[in-house]
């Protein structure tokens, strides 16, 4: 019967149990198992130990203790003495009427440690009189500055137990920063169960599995017959980590190898904007309340960016009475000073009508990722830097259609193939649009998007209609990373970072 229940075992069940044979009453440490199998990584002694332990041959005891550890501090006065032994050596070298504030400072201890180790000094007995450091006890100081460097360096090599150690030593040492650290170790001991160290040795014979199939083996046909070794797809194993892309980074690689695939050419542009070509070329009236302070960040230095050619004449006509457009524009009287502040570019929109100004009568399809900048308060969806997905069709038949298919092949191509328009509103745009995905059952809105106005190509000297569209990278980003804080994002967290997906 017990013989039997051996033959049931796995190749690494068999010599664990095999070993542990050899002491049946022995509780093996994990150290004692290792060497005693001959293995050198303990994934085996656990895989084979819960083995055992439901075959009822063994049973595991876990405990679990405090350990104490040097922190970046404690390590450093290991290394290079505690800081009370150094002050101690110096005083004790220094002449009775040298021991003062001011030698101390110019004796190689930096601000950084004499202000901190005076203290600890004043804890142990030294006062300052006028100045200089002064002590009676001399003995009973050394005697506690040598107990505490014992302390230290008795825990310098590795982590040692909590509750071996002296209660006050770590009390004295946990008020002070970084000396120690605390750790929770779990330990195992393997002990047989009565079947276990009943089971008979000779029935422990490893089996010969084949784990790997060699070209040799192929060749040679000695695999026939042969048996292989399982494959466990639960066992534990190392999570391989290295070097990879920042999720954002590789984001935008894919966005742009998307639109290059979709025909499309990238443009940029700078941060530094005038407020005419970020607002006024896009016929945004210069007393919307977008504009102002709290949303827009304007620049002292420079505190103006000239706008060249004849746009700022242009701006003005549309602004004013609408010029050849067929508008009335917005009435009132054009600032073209206004139109001359510098600012951050709240929205990528400026290069796209940019371009169009630079290339008015050549059609095109350019998009651009790009960071813009408004003065938001941070919080769970909104930072003041963050990216926009922008594009534009210029070309003699662009028409909405054509702008929501663009937009749903992006998207789906993205991986998200429901979108859908609304209607919106926007100064530079008629019609609007705004576009919402399909996630998880919600529908999501990341941009806007629609047909740029006649007030805005007319002064851009093209008659084509454009398509354009202007859409949210980090919001994106959350919903394929599965993030629901938008800081997480940036955070230089690398623990979180490595675990995002690889896009
Ligand atoms: N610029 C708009 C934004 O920042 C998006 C947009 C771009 C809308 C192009 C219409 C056309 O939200």
């Amino acid at each position: 019967m017990a013989g039997e229940a051996g033959m049931n075992l796995g190749n690494n069940e068999r010599r664990m149990l095999k070993g542990m044979l050899s002491e049946p009453e022995e509780e093996w440490s994990l150290d004692q198992l290792l060497s005693v199998t001959g293995w050198d990584d303990q994934v085996h002694v656990a895989g084979a130990g819960k083995g055992l332990q439901e075959a009822g041959m063994v049973v595991i005891e876990e405990s679990t203790s405090r350990f104490v550890t040097l922190g970046s501090e404690g390590k450093k006065a290991a290394e290079g003495g505690l800081l009370e032994s150094r002050l101690w050596n110096w005083i004790r070298n220094e002449k009775e009427d040298q021991r003062n504030m001011g030698s101390l400072m110019s004796s190689g201890f930096d601000r950084g440690e004499s202000g901190p180790g005076i203290g600890i000094l004043k804890g142990l007995g030294v006062d300052i009189v006028s100045g200089n450091l002064v002590f009676s006890n001399e003995e009973e100081i050394s005697k506690e500055i040598d107990r505490r460097a014992d302390f230290i360096n008795s825990i310098s090599n590795a982590p040692v137990q909590y509750s071996t150690l002296d209660e006050e030593m770590i009390s004295h040492f946990s008020s002070r920063s970084n000396l120690l650290e605390f750790e929770e170790i779990t330990t195992r001991t393997w002990k047989l169960t009565k079947s276990g160290s009943s089971v008979d040795q000779s029935a422990l014979v490893e089996d010969q599995l084949i784990g790997e199939l060699t070209p040799e083996m192929l060749q040679t046909d000695s695999w026939i017959g042969g048996e292989f070794k399982p494959f466990d797809v639960q066992a534990p194993a190392p999570t391989p980590t290295g070097g990879r892309r920042h999720p954002m980074q590789s984001l935008i690689e894919r966005i742009r190898s998307v639109f290059l695939e979709m025909g499309f050419s990238e443009i940029d542009g700078d941060y530094v904007q005038s407020a005419g070509w970020n607002m006024d070329s896009l016929f945004i009236p210069q007393s919307h309340p977008a504009r102002t302070m709290q949303d827009t960040f304007y620049l002292d230095k420079p505190s103006k960016v000239e706008v060249e050619g004849p746009y700022l004449d242009l701006w003005a006509r549309v602004h004013e009475h609408g010029h050849d457009t067929g508008s009335k524009g917005w009435g009132g009287k054009f600032d073209r000073d206004e139109s001359q502040r510098a600012l951050l570019r709240t929205h990528t929109t400026v290069n796209t009508v940019r371009h169009i100004a630079d290339n008015p009568s050549k059609p095109s399809r350019v998009f651009g990722i790009g960071r813009v900048f408004r003065q938001e308060t941070i919080d769970r969806t909104h930072m003041p830097e963050f990216h926009q997905i922008e594009g534009i069709i210029h070309e003699p038949d662009a028409n909405l259609p054509m702008l929501i298919s663009t937009l749903k092949t992006f998207y789906a191509k993205m991986g998200y193939p429901d979108v859908r328009v609304r209607p919106a509103y926007f100064p530079y745009t008629e019609p609007s649009a705004e576009v919402d995905i399909l996630w998880k059952g919600e529908w999501l809105e990341l941009g806007g998007s629609g047909i740029f106005r006649p007030e805005v190509t007319e002064p851009l000297g093209t008659e084509w209609p454009v398509c354009a569209w202007g859409m949210g990278l980090e919001r994106l980003a959350m919903l394929i990373l599965g993030l629901d804080d938008i800081r997480q994002l940036y955070q230089p967290d690398l623990e979180r970072l490595r675990k995002m997906p690889l896009l």
